[in-house]
């Protein structure tokens, strides 16, 4: 019987166990965007500490314009290619594959983050700006190859600009990209496609995905996910990782707290029921999730191939040691005191 410390195989990558340590941006990179020795201290326990794979932080792939927040690591220029090159090796070195998500914040920004310029609307944006974004993130997702890094992660989830491309509640185009879901898919597929032609057919692409929506207020139509995800696995992306929420959104991932009984874990697991059943690429899940009972149920049923995580990994950066040594849960309490805009930090470690 399969369980989270069974092995997988994605293309070339070996995962020594089901454990992602889901994208988390720290607050601890360097003001010019470059990767600090912080960071590189951070990502080194959590290799040490034995999750199959650490997905970094969203690092943008357009400055300023697709930056989120600041000290917000960049991957739109080739000289950030040694930052990461540096961060494989220790995360090779100490037994874990490495993967950097890339993101543009399209409209979901402040003014101090994108020094004053106006945020991209993709309601209005033209098909120049489409054809700049798709070109930034391809060369952000060749530079990740060229790092060598794992695999690279296009950041749809939690209203960032690909996010609100792809759902009714904030694509409001009339044009092609907008009225349906295949048109609305258009940029994201685009961007899908271009990113393949760089880095090959055999290079790892996974994207991270709202369940609820582009904003994640009211969460769309249940047809709308099931559309959305079918393209995407059309498209040869080799893992789908389902989230939900957006910053501002009641279902925002950062702002569900007090994850302590059973069954208040897990909950967009009911909507990656439903797209397991219509995909075949492997999944993730993430969001909420805490004992291990529930992450062998998940894994062990099928109805993901991976369990995200990323709160409990600030607070126990050594969880998946500790799991394997009988723990039964993690031992965040998700209260997000840890959001520390010095530096992520979990209130509770010394
Ligand atoms: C401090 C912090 C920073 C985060 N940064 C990112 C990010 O850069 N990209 C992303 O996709 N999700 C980000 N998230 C969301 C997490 O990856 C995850 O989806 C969410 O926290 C729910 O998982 P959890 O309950 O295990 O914490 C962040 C979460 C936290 C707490
Ligand atoms: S401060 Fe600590 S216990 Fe609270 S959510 Fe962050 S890691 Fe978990």
């Amino acid at each position: 019987m399969k369980d989270v410390f069974s092995p997988f195989k994605i293309k070339n990558l070996n995962f020594k166990n089901r454990f992602i340590r889901s994208a988390t941006h720290d607050w601890l990179g360097n003001e010019d965007g470059s990767i600090s020795e912080r960071q590189i201290a951070l990502y080194k326990d959590l290799a040490i500490g034995g999750t199959g794979l650490i997905m970094s932080g969203h690092s943008c792939v357009e400055f300023p314009r697709g930056r989120a927040g600041i000290k917000q690591n960049r991957i739109d220029d080739d000289r950030f290619i040694d930052d990461y090159r540096k961060m494989s090796d220790i995360i090779h070195e100490n037994g874990s594959l490495f993967a950097v998500q890339i993101s543009h914040a399209g409209a979901q920004t402040n003014k101090d983050a994108i020094n004053n310029l106006e945020p991209i609307d993709h309601n209005t944006m033209d098909i120049d700006d489409i054809n700049v974004l798709t070109d930034a993130f391809t060369k952000a997702a060749l530079r990740v190859r060229l790092s060598g890094a794992d695999a690279v992660c296009v950041h749809m989830a939690h209203g960032y600009f690909l996010c609100r491309t792809l759902f009714s509640d904030s694509n409001k185009r009339e044009d092609e990209f907008g009225k349906s879901i295949a048109n609305r898919s258009k940029i994201a597929l685009k961007i899908i496609d271009s990113v393949r032609s760089a880095v090959g057919k055999d290079y790892p692409i996974f994207v991270k995905l709202n369940s609820t929506g582009g904003t994640g207020e009211g969460h769309v139509g249940i047809e709308e996910l099931v559309g959305v995800s079918t393209l995407l696995d059309e498209h040869g992306v080799d893992l789908i990782e389902i989230s939900g929420g957006a910053v501002g959104s009641k279902d925002n991932p950062i702002d569900r707290l007090n994850i302590l009984k059973i069954e208040d874990e897990g909950y967009f697991l009911e909507r990656a029921k439903v797209v397991r059943k219509n995909v075949s690429s492997p999944m993730s899940i993430v969001g909420g999730i805490r004992s291990l009972s529930l992450m062998n149920e998940i894994i062990g049923s099928g109805v993901a191939d991976f369990i995200s995580l990323s709160r409990p990994f600030i607070r126990e950066p050594d969880l998946v040691t500790r799991l394997k040594n009988g723990q039964e849960k993690v031992s965040c309490i998700s209260c997000s005191k840890c959001r520390n805009f010095d530096g992520i930090r979990c209130v509770f470690n010394k």
